[in-house]
């Protein structure tokens, strides 16, 4: 299913047809979609029956919410490939994301599904201003997560060389970019703020780097960082979204002319906005929680998944595709830590592995300069009260250590005597202290 790649003069020429065009080829892939992920997946095969719904029932693209909704707990439950709709010999790639548990939500591709990924990542460059022959600086994350590898390989298939530096050692990375003469930065925008601290630091002008283009996403951000980006280092930023449950980054990009909202490339996945509260669809143009159905994915299609993210769908402008507004929120309690995606139930299960660590913690998060900073909150048992400030210090570390390891996010935290950590009368415990100013 997959599309060809973008053609000479760089766009395919979906981005830019007709509704009915578009809205045909959608019907038409999203019937197949509902079809494949009945017959392959026994978990849409229970769920579309025991919602009565079968695909053949799918005639129009409204009739898409009368299909059942697809949440992450989903996804857990059929840990680790039970969602995939082909053998798993024929994922030739597997990635991983966070989920509220030690579980992560596990998503696999098909040779067919990375090469459209590399083409929508493409196109997305593309639509940011980037182009063939464009050194691409990619300091997202390598591995498990999307970001580095799907920018990588989008990147190479716009005809780019790509330098696949990863994220960390912002010394290394200011270095690259001037030496290897990159135009286009792909990167979180709170990293990239790093990055530019780094340049003053070692006493380069911001504006007189190679920089014309950063592509920055897999976070929320905010216009007015936006424009104190293009002031300071004199470059476009334009804001690209995705999730690994989808793809990954390029389900939607924002066009450098208009810089007006990620467009959703539609021709890959159709999105909604439901009422996170009731799970029924809202108009266009309305907040809501947004919902993607994919329409040529292979190896997992997706139905109808819930993403938590708020947001609002905006009418097409600079391509015939749906605009989505940025991300004001979350319909859950999944925290975004430096990029990472962490919620705090698995910080939760990291605690509670340290014997001497009671069930109350919080989260602390605060901003030091651009980056993100976590602390965990905690206590001892009351059996441990006798511990010196020394030996509560050692077991914050051997907890940092622990949360290191199993999550992958830097915390520091502090180990305070029995009772300490902040309770309410309301008997919700406050999880989650956010005080950082975006
Ligand atoms: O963050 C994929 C990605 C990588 C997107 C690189 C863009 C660039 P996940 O780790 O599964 O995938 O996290 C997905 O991150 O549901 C949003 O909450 C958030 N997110 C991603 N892009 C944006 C953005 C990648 N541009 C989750 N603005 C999503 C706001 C974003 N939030």
């Amino acid at each position: 299913m997959s599309e060809s790649t973008p053609s000479r003069v760089g766009r395919d020429a979906i981005e830019h047809a007709s509704t009915d065009e578009l809205q045909a080829l959608q019907l038409q892939r999203m019937q197949w979609t509902v079809q494949h992920a009945y017959d392959n997946v026994p978990h849409y095969k229970r769920a579309f029956d025991s919602q009565g719904v079968h695909p053949s029932d799918l005639k129009q693209l409204s009739d898409i919410a009368k299909f059942p909704l697809t949440t992450k707990k989903d996804l857990r439950d059929n840990y680790p490939f039970d969602m995939f709709a082909v053998p798993r010999e024929q994922a030739s790639r597997i990635h991983a994301s966070s989920g509220t548990t030690g579980k992560p939500t596990v998503v696999g591709y098909t040779d067919n599904d990375i090469s459209k990924w590399a083409d929508l990542v493409a196109r997305s460059i593309w639509a940011a201003g980037g182009r063939p022959g464009d050194v691409v600086h990619v300091a997202y994350g390598y591995g498990l997560f999307t970001g580095g590898l799907g920018a990588h390989y989008g990147a190479e298939r716009l005809g780019c060389s790509v330098v696949p530096m990863s994220g960390g050692q912002t010394e290394k990375q200011v270095q690259l970019i001037h030496d290897f003469g990159a135009r286009v930065i792909m990167v979180t925008p709170s990293y990239f703020c790093n990055i530019l601290e780094e340049m003053e630091r070692q006493g380069l002008e911001p504006k007189q780097s190679p920089l014309e283009v950063g592509i920055f996403g897999a976070e929320p951000w905010t216009g007015l960082l936006r424009s104190d980006i293009e002031q300071r280092a004199a470059m476009d930023a334009v804001d690209i979204y995705g999730l690994s449950e989808v793809m990954g980054p390029g389900v939607a990009m924002e066009c450098v002319e208009s810089k007006d909202g990620p467009v959703v490339w539609e021709d890959h996945f159709y999105p909604e906005i439901i009422d996170p509260s009731t799970g029924e669809p809202v108009a266009d143009g309305e907040e809501g929680e947004l919902v993607f159905t994919s329409l040529t994915n292979e190896a997992m299609p997706m139905i109808r998944y819930r993403t938590r993210d708020l947001t609002r769908l905006l009418p097409p402008t600079s391509r015939s595709m749906r605009r989505i507004d940025k991300i004001t929120g979350r319909s859950d309690d999944m925290l975004i830590v430096r990029g990472v995606n962490l919620f705090p139930t698995q910080i939760e299960e990291v605690v509670l592995k340290i014997p001497e660590l009671a069930a109350q913690y919080q989260l602390v998060l605060t901003r030091s300069g651009n980056l993100d900073e976590l602390e965990v909150v905690t206590e001892v048992r009351p059996e441990f009260d006798h511990l010196s400030r020394a030996e509560r210090e050692k077991v914050g570390q051997r907890l940092t250590q622990t949360i290191k390891n199993y999550i992958g996010v830097s915390a520091y935290c502090s180990v305070h005597t029995a009772g300490l950590v902040e309770r309410t009368l309301t008997g919700k415990a406050r999880r989650v202290v956010d005080k950082r100013q975006r």
